[in-house]
């Protein structure tokens, strides 16, 4: 009897070792790089990258960048890493890849020419249709970062 109830006050005594330590404070919250040249430094741009689903929420900006991989995976062989209609397929389309950094075309107009593809739009066939292989998202995306090749894309977003 006696050797269990010192085991208790033993085990009370553990249990109860006092007042709580106040819990430590939470980290001050990362300053979120949701400015384009930031964000390009912070992120890669990589294939798989997975710093743009780290850093960013649901922001313009993160589709953006998701967007722009989008186009280094399916786009850039025609159009070129900038988007000027230069990439290593060009020559093969006549008419070349459209230099999409003078593009004027509303968000509509770009989404119809990369759901459809050139053919059934009127235009070109180098143009190929991609409704049945990109998501809508990856769409979305995509035209979001269409904009950003624009000269006017950082006074105003689209
Ligand atoms: C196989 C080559 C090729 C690939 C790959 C390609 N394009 Fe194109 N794209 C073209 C050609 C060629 C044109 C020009 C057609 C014309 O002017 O008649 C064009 C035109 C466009 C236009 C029309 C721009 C405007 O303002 O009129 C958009 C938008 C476009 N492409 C987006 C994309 C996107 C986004 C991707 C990737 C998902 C992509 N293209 C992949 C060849 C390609």
């Amino acid at each position: 009897m006696k050797a269990a109830a010192l085991g208790l006050a033993v085990l009370v005594s553990l249990l109860y070792a006092g007042p709580l330590p106040a819990a430590p404070a939470a980290p001050a919250p990362v300053e979120k790089p949701l400015d384009w040249v930031a964000a390009q430094k912070t992120c890669t741009g990589q294939v798989l990258d997975d710093c743009i689903t780290r850093y960013f929420k649901d922001t313009l900006e993160a589709s953006q960048l998701r967007g722009r991989l989008v186009f280094q995976y399916y786009c850039v062989l025609c159009h070129g890493p900038q988007g000027r209609g230069d990439g290593r397929a060009a020559k093969l389309h006549t008419p070349p890849p459209f230099n999409l950094t003078r593009s004027v075309a509303p968000r509509e107009y770009l989404e119809l020419m990369i759901r459809r593809g050139g053919e059934a739009m009127g235009r070109g066939k180098g143009m190929p249709p991609w409704g049945d292989n990109l998501t809508d998202e990856q769409i979305r995306d995509a035209i979001n970062f269409l904009f950003t090749l624009r000269p006017t894309h950082l006074e105003k977003s689209p």
